[in-house]
């Protein structure tokens, strides 16, 4: 059976550069399955509702970590920083203590924005945090998308610019890779 990946979106915004980059993932890299995991619904996080398998909305988010081989984050940067809607998914991620979903689990870091520095400083802090969670952040690899109005195409709402695509297309591939490296450290 095919490995799947999914894939969380640090935007909620209805007409997110990154969900459209999101969207375009699937068609650069077919060997997989692919299931967009939405944090839309999540409630903030506190521990008074974290019992138990959580509220309903926590409790599906979990189970489509859960059955992910890998997830791949697709966030945009605020105020240098990480987007306060995806810390609070994390967070529901990275509990119960010993038997959090995103514990050992492959995770990849990509991002977009308008501006011209690729959302460096928000995968910082993303990283910062999937490392206390104990995931697996693949290492080295970057995909820092900058000036993403430019590289998208009016009608799809795809990712249209040939040198990112390809690039993007490439840290998929290599992020499959590494979720069997990981599987080989988890044995
Ligand atoms: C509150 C806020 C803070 C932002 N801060 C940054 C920032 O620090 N760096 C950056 O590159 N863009 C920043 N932006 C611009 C976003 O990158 C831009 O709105 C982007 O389109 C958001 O991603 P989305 O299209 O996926 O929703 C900020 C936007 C908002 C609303």
């Amino acid at each position: 059976m095919s490995k799947k990946i999914g894939i969380i979106v640090g935007s909620l915004r209805e007409h997110s550069f990154n969900r459209m980059i999101a969207n375009t993932i699937p068609e650069l890299a077919d060997s997989v399955q692919y299931e967009f995991i939405s944090i839309a619904n999540l409630p903030l996080y506190n521990a008074d509702l974290d019992h138990g398998e959580g509220p309903d909305p926590v409790k599906q988010y979990r189970e489509a970590i859960q059955e992910a081989d890998g997830i791949l984050i697709v966030s945009p940067e605020y105020n240098s920083g990480i987007p306060g809607v995806l810390k609070n998914a994390l967070d529901w991620a990275s509990t119960p203590t010993k038997t959090a979903v995103l514990i050992h689990k492959p995770a990849g870091v990509i991002g977009a924005t308008p501006g011209v520095k690729g959302t460096i400083l928000s995968q910082q802090q993303i990283r910062q945090t999937l490392d206390a969670t104990q995931s697996y952040v693949m290492p080295f690899q970057k995909m820092y998308i900058s000036q993403v109005m430019d590289k998208i195409d009016a009608n799809t709402h795809k990712l249209a610019d040939e040198t990112t695509r390809k690039y993007l297309g490439r840290y998929v591939q290599t992020f499959i890779q590494w979720i069997d490296q990981v599987q080989q450290l988890n044995e």
